[in-house]
């Protein structure tokens, strides 16, 4: 195979259709107008991209023959999962072949002597945690969409989550993988131990490579003991600035709880009232929780925690009285992202990361180029972590072009401030242009030889992260 790979004819699909629906059954392989339309979709707002086939594997062996027939004819194929990616990592961009991970869903194993739990990539995440969880173990990476998001697409774009805080994203939970790669070679990769440092890392590099470098057909996973006390706080805020101040004075006291989750005014109107009342007035919240085996300990420092805002201006200091009211809270929390359509006809999400020192900083200049553009920027995230999603809100594409221009001031200073474009979704198509404003070209070169490394013909999910890759 040489050259970049391009849109198949329709004369190359028919001849591949045929083929696939003798390997795999008839029920296997859709081509329907509304399935088509529907897996040429992402919560990505990047666009719509329909397939020409949509394809539902159900064993490693079937993902690997599905990418030998379409290496064999020369046609590009994108995995997929829920479509659920806010970067359009799985839209196929060039058309071809959408191979869904959906109907490998199956929970392997538990082990809970060994703390680990083996996976197929179609299982949804928050069936995971609710399986270890009721065995006393714990998956903490915890996506705001882990009720339809699957770990296949987890493991792609190494998600993260407001527990990364103190416990990490999914890649620190990848043990091990079998790895489905673009020609069809089944490998399996990594180990089932804790520790392990045999060869190079090559579950390290698999995980967050955006579904590039092959498919995973099976994923193990450590799990943690699930800490027995749980507590969550709401605390609210005269404004943005002073509720990001009070995360980095959190950090500053030796306070390390597991989420300090940022929603700002705009944030807060977008859910307000559904699952939760905030305050009124509010001009920022923080939704802090703090978990452990012992509840004095952690009682006593979800306290230190509220004096801390207090000090740096926090209004009011709420603990959840039940568990009700802080599953009301995290969905309102969860409910974000898909709020905040809601508020005006378009969005664009970003992830930004930003070192935590700067945040505050940081965020008075998100809020200042909306407002020089004339555009309703809303921030919200993982505020402990540095990580910001910066959403531009906007009522007609006539104004994509001061859009762009906001989204390209946003990710310039992130790069300019020492953070990063993309802290959990991942480059896609959606920041493909922009991520040579944070790394150089020998770097970028460096990440291309990869690639081709893996996928010689470049079939696999072709026009992603890398701006020349096709298309
Ligand atoms: C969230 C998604 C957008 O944190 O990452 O809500
Ligand atoms: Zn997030």
């Amino acid at each position: 195979m040489s050259g970049r790979p391009a849109r198949p004819s329709p004369q190359v699909m028919e001849s591949l259709a045929r083929e696939l629906r003798a390997t795999l059954g008839e029920e296997a392989v859709r081509g329907d107008a509304a399935t088509l339309d529907a897996y040429g979709r992402d919560e990505s707002d990047a666009g719509v991209f329909p397939p020409h086939l949509v394809v539902f594997p159900g064993s490693t062996s079937d993902v690997s023959a599905i990418f030998r027939l379409c290496q064999a004819h020369g046609v590009p194929f994108t995995p997929c999962g829920a479509r659920s990616g806010k970067s359009g990592g799985s839209l196929p961009v060039l058309g071809g072949v959408a191979v869904s991970l959906e109907r490998m869903n199956r929970l392997l194993s538990i082990s809970t002597e060994d703390l680990v739990a083996v996976a197929q990539p179609g299982l949804v995440t928050g069936e995971l945690m609710k399986a270890v969880e009721s065995r006393g173990l714990f998956y903490p990476p915890d996506p705001a969409s882990l009720d339809m998001c699957t770990l296949g697409g987890n493991v792609a774009e190494n998600a993260g989550g407001p527990r990364a805080l103190k416990y990490g994203v999914t890649r620190d939970y990848v043990l091990g993988l079998e790895w489905v790669l673009p020609s069809g070679e089944v490998l399996r990769v990594g180990r089932r131990t804790i520790k392990g440092v045999a060869g190079y890392d090559l579950v390290g590099l698999f995980v967050g490579s955006e579904g590039t470098l092959g498919v995973a057909t099976e994923i193990t996973l450590q799990l943690l003991p699930l800490p027995r006390v749980v507590r969550t706080a709401l605390l609210s805020f005269p404004s943005v600035l002073h509720a990001a101040r009070a995360v980095s004075a959190v950090l500053a006291a030796g306070i390390l709880p597991r989420t300090l989750e940022l929603l700002d005014d705009v944030a807060i109107r977008a859910v307000d009232g559904r699952s939760f009342h905030f305050p009124p007035g509010a001009g920022a919240c923080v939704i802090a929780e703090v978990d452990g085996n012992v509840e004095e300990g952690v009682t006593a420092e979800l306290t230190s925690l509220g004096e801390v805002c207090l000090h740096e201006g926090a209004l009011e200091v709420l603990v959840a009285q039940s568990e009700t009211q802080r599953e009301g809270l995290w969905a309102a929390r969860r409910g974000v992202s898909p709020g905040l359509r809601a508020l005006k006809r378009h969005k664009v999400s970003d992830d930004i990361v930003v070192p935590r020192s700067r945040m505050a900083e940081v965020i008075g200049r998100l809020k200042a180029i909306g407002t020089e553009l004339g555009l309703t920027v809303a921030t919200y995230g993982h505020a402990g972590d540095g990580n910001l999603h910066a959403n531009v809100l906007y009522d007609s594409p006539d104004d994509w072009p001061r859009v762009e221009e906001a989204l390209s001031r946003m990710l310039r200073l992130t790069v300019e401030v020492g953070g990063t474009i993309t802290g959990e979704h991942g480059v896609g198509l959606s920041k493909k242009r922009f991520l040579p404003l944070e790394q150089p070209a020998p770097l970028l070169s460096l990440q291309r030889q990869l690639k081709a490394l893996f996928d010689p013909s470049g079939l696999l999910n072709p026009a992603k992260i890398f701006d020349d890759a096709g298309c």
